[in-house]
């Protein structure tokens, strides 16, 4: 009945099956029923071990959530997807398997493949890119570098979960052409190209059915057309039906131990409601799941521990790929920087390059076990005799974050009786045991957790201290109670608390240097008020509010005595998190003003931007040069350092574009009307929107196209290429292939390289109007087709002076269209423009393509 042959994938099949037949229908259903945050129930009779799921994506965080159980943290996903490297992608997947084996976890909950519809997504840095093609592509390499390593994945969030805003309630209204063409697209890309493990549902709902119960997209898109075998799991505390689950094809609810499975599936069952052949069709998926996953007895593995990938050294990959993925968007000449010609020194500026923003917020969170923040990174890259200042400029947190630098921190676990129970290290004051406890506490007997220790003081002043979280607390600071009462926190995101709106308590002054004791006593609110059973809190705290321009001031004097100035400016955690969306694109604080006056001091101005999204850089045509450096990971300082000096040239092109100012952005609403979010600019998201806006006549426009700060593809290397030769071979339109385009390139500067080829496709038609921007006018036979696409890309690198050849396939899905009426696609004949181009915005070289 199933079509896997005669290998070990039907021996797994064949094992599977007979642990079916074996479960009863209790069995089953509490099968495919989380029995904990984070893991299913092991089932003893048919040897069946507990399987276990944990966030993804930059690192594993195992169950626990503590510093106590470090992991490798990786750059953000817009980093990887800005190497645009399938192979990098990879290689990160194997070194996540690595750490997922070293911390007993099976499925590794990513990668996100949700698009960028709108730069204000708050989760815009967990995801890839706004285009479908490249996000399949760097999502395909990630998923078998995973699995390469025996570990599953959950592809991320089907579908439709394109921004925060009313996550769990949200109706999408897609277009069904906008759906295939765009949201769709990675996940079958992935699909087809990676086989993955599983799959996780969404909150949302799209076009009026959740997304953990819609039968059409997940029974007969993803499993019917693509013939996807793996798991559905629902995104945490989304299913909220036990029929409309079940029918909806959807196999585990996640988290335990409530859940709408497992008693309440047999009794849907028992009752008629529901027939018993969906459940074991779930079951049979799950089982399947745990096979291959090795957890099944009698049946091998998928991957072998003989057949896993050699060990990775996490901090050398985390190093690579941060500086790969940096892109260089300005650049007068001034980098790389020569490390031996550096009179008067260099100047350090802004509280990113001492506390680097490595991560963002929600459950993509990691402890590494170290960080090197750019200062340290430099500090360590410069020659000795080279004068290292620093001033911090602006600071760009409005509020207060976590406990960070100086604090010392453990959580103590007490039952009623004031007994201790547990303890685990919290360096940063945040506690978020989700599930898991740590050793010896449990949920019954818990009654308090205080957060105490010590706290060092970088600089003398009113620090000022706060919580977050919902239940009673207690924050004393070097003797003094500065709050003792409860918090009730209003909202219905269940995780809110943990990346919630922070409260400040009070201040105390303290001495640079002088330790004090600092404790925060918590009383969680009973595990029977809360959806899930969870202690989330933080200790928060604010460095001594300094007067704004004083501050500036510091830093324009550390500038102007420097030969060059880094600046490195950055959002925050209350910018760009999980659980909700950003309002603006601006720096936040007085960083704007900060990068203006060093500038206006010192020519040799180099801007850091630290942020996983885009942000707005209104100074940026007065600045010798800049570096998106993205969330770069826990080896932060050390790969910017490797940029900066040269030692590695900065290989990251733009996964999406950025614009100007957000009211540019092609989508800048992400917040629904009674419950409904309409996608309205149906296949017009990122360059896309850009094109068509640019081949508008002017007066059927208010005001001329405003072009983006930086177009999708851009980014600078340190040398130079000629594209030299283009030649398009048909492909073999059956195997999914429309074309194979060979590119011949040459470095025609002074240092080797790397550069990533891209191809647009466009179809031809009538020549452009006078003063058009290019020349692609939409398809004649489907004029609401995007004028341009990514149909390809691949990178070569090569030494000064030398010639490389590039050969990419493009996929026939480039020439197609989805037809509503016909619900299917379509080919679209006639002939189109291939172009080879450095990015969007540059295109070198082109041939025509015939097809059909
Ligand atoms: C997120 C998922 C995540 C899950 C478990 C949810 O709130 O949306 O991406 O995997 O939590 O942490």
């Amino acid at each position: 009945m199933t079509p896997y042959g005669q290998g070990p994938d039907a021996e797994r099949e064949r094992a599977v099956e007979a642990a079916l037949d074996t479960l009863d229908l209790a069995a089953k259903a509490r099968l495919l029923a989380g029995q904990d945050m984070w893991s299913l129930p092991a089932l003893g009779e048919i040897g069946l071990g507990s399987l276990v799921m944990s966030d993804g994506p930059i690192g594993v965080r195992g169950r626990r959530w503590t510093a106590d159980d470090p992991s490798v943290a990786l750059p953000s996903p817009t980093a990887l997807a800005a190497t645009w490297d399938p192979g990098l992608a990879r290689r990160a997947g194997r070194l996540l398997a690595q750490e997922a084996h070293r911390k007993g976890v099976h499925v590794l909950l990513a990668p996100t493949v949700n698009l960028h519809r709108s730069p204000l997504g708050g989760r815009h840095f967990e995801a890839y890119s706004e285009d479908p093609y490249l996000t399949g592509e760097i999502g395909t390499g990630y998923v078998l570098g995973v699995q390469d390593g025996g570990v599953g994945v959950t592809v991320k969030h089907f579908v439709g979960n394109d921004a925060e805003t009313e996550r769990f309630t949200v109706d999408n209204r897609i277009g069904a052409r906008a759906l295939r063409e765009l949201y769709l697209a990675p996940f079958e890309a992935i699909v087809a190209q990676a086989r993955p493990w599983g799959v996780m549902a969404a909150y949302n709902a799209v076009d009026g059915v959740p997304m953990t119960e819609h039968d059409a997209l997940v029974n007969g898109v993803l499993r019917g057309e693509w013939g996807f075998d793996g798991v559905v799991v629902s995104d945490w505390l989304a299913a909220r039906s036990t029929t409309g689950a079940i029918r909806g094809g959807l196999d585990i609810a996640m988290p335990g131990p409530r859940t709408v499975y497992g008693e309440a599936l047999l009794a849907a069952v028992r009752a008629g409601e529901v027939p018993e052949h969906l459940v074991d069709a779930a079951a049979r998926r799950v089982l399947r799941l745990a096979a291959r996953a090795g957890l099944l007895a009698g049946t091998p593995a998928a991957v072998s521990v003989a057949e896993r990938p050699p060990g990775i050294d996490g901090e050398a990959l985390a190093r690579e790929i941060a500086a790969r993925a940096c892109v260089l968007v300005r650049n007068d000449g001034l980098l790389p920087l020569a490390a031996d010609a550096l009179p008067g020194g260099v100047a350090v500026i802004g509280a990113a390059a001492r506390d680097a923003r490595i991560l963002g917020g929600g459950s993509a969170q990691v402890f590494p076990d170290h960080v090197v923040s750019p200062l340290d990174g430099l500090r360590a890259a410069l020659p000795a005799g080279v004068p290292l200042g620093y001033a911090l400029g602006a600071d760009p947190g409005t509020e207060l974050s976590a406990a960070g630098p100086g604090f010392a921190l453990t959580a103590v676990a007490r039952d009623a009786e004031g007994r201790e129970l547990g303890a685990e290290r919290m360096p940063d004051g945040q506690v978020q045991w989700l599930g898991e406890l740590p050793e010896g506490v449990d949920y019954d007997r818990l009654h308090t957790v205080e957060s105490a220790g010590t706290f060092t003081p970088r600089v003398s002043g009113a620090h000022r201290f706060g919580t977050r979280g919902t239940g009673g607390f207690r924050l004393t600071v070097a003797g003094r109670v500065l709050f003792d009462g409860r918090q009730q926190d209003e909202h219905d995101d269940p995780f809110e608390a943990f990346f919630g709106r922070p409260t400040e308590r009070g201040t105390v002054e303290l001495t640079a240097g002088e330790p004090v004791v600092v404790s925060l006593l918590h009383t969680p609110p009973k595990a029977v008020e809360l959806p899930i059973q969870a202690v989330g809190f933080a200790l928060l705290h604010g460095e001594p509010e300094r007067d704004e321009e004083e501050l500036l001031d510091e830093a324009v004097a550390v500038a102007r005595a420097a030969h060059t100035a880094v600046v490195v400016v950055a959002t925050t955690e209350r910018v760009e998190s999980e659980g909700f969306d950003r309002t603006d694109l601006r720096l936040p604080g007085r960083q704007d003003d900060l990068v203006a006056r060093v500038a206006a001091v010192c020519p040799r101005t180099v801007v850091i931007v630290n942020s996983g999204a885009p942000v707005e850089l209104p100074w940026r045509e007065q600045v010798a040069a800049i570096l998106l450096a993205w969330f770069p990971g826990q080896e932060a300082g050390a790969a910017l350092a490797d940029v900066l000096l040269g030692a590695v040239e900065p290989g990251g092109r733009l996964p999406t574009t950025w614009p100007a100012r957000l009211a540019d952005a092609p989508v800048t609403r992400v917040r629904p009307t009674g419950g409904v979010l309409p996608y309205d600019e149906g296949l017009f998201i990122g360059y896309r929107s850009w094109d068509r806006r640019s081949q508008e006549p002017a007066s059927a426009q208010l005001a001329p196209p405003a072009p983006p700060a930086y177009a999708f593809g851009h980014g600078l290397g340190y040398t130079e290429w000629t594209y030299e030769e283009l030649s398009v071979e048909p492909g073999d339109m059956e195997a999914g292939v429309l074309a194979t385009v060979r590119v011949t390139v040459r470095n025609s500067g002074a240092r080797a390289g790397r550069e990533v080829v891209q191809l647009y496709l466009a179809p031809d038609g009538e020549a452009p109007a006078e003063g058009l921007e290019h020349p692609h006018p939409a398809h004649p036979a489907d004029p609401e087709r995007p004028v341009r696409r990514l149909a390809g890309f691949g990178s070569v690198t090569a030494p000064p002076g030398g010639r490389a050849e590039v050969l990419v396939p493009i996929p026939r899905r480039a020439a197609e269209a989805w037809d509503e009426a016909a619900a299917g696609w379509r080919l679209l004949p006639g002939t189109y423009t291939v172009t080879a181009a450095h990015s969007l915005a540059d295109p070198r070289i082109a041939a025509p393509l015939r097809v059909g």
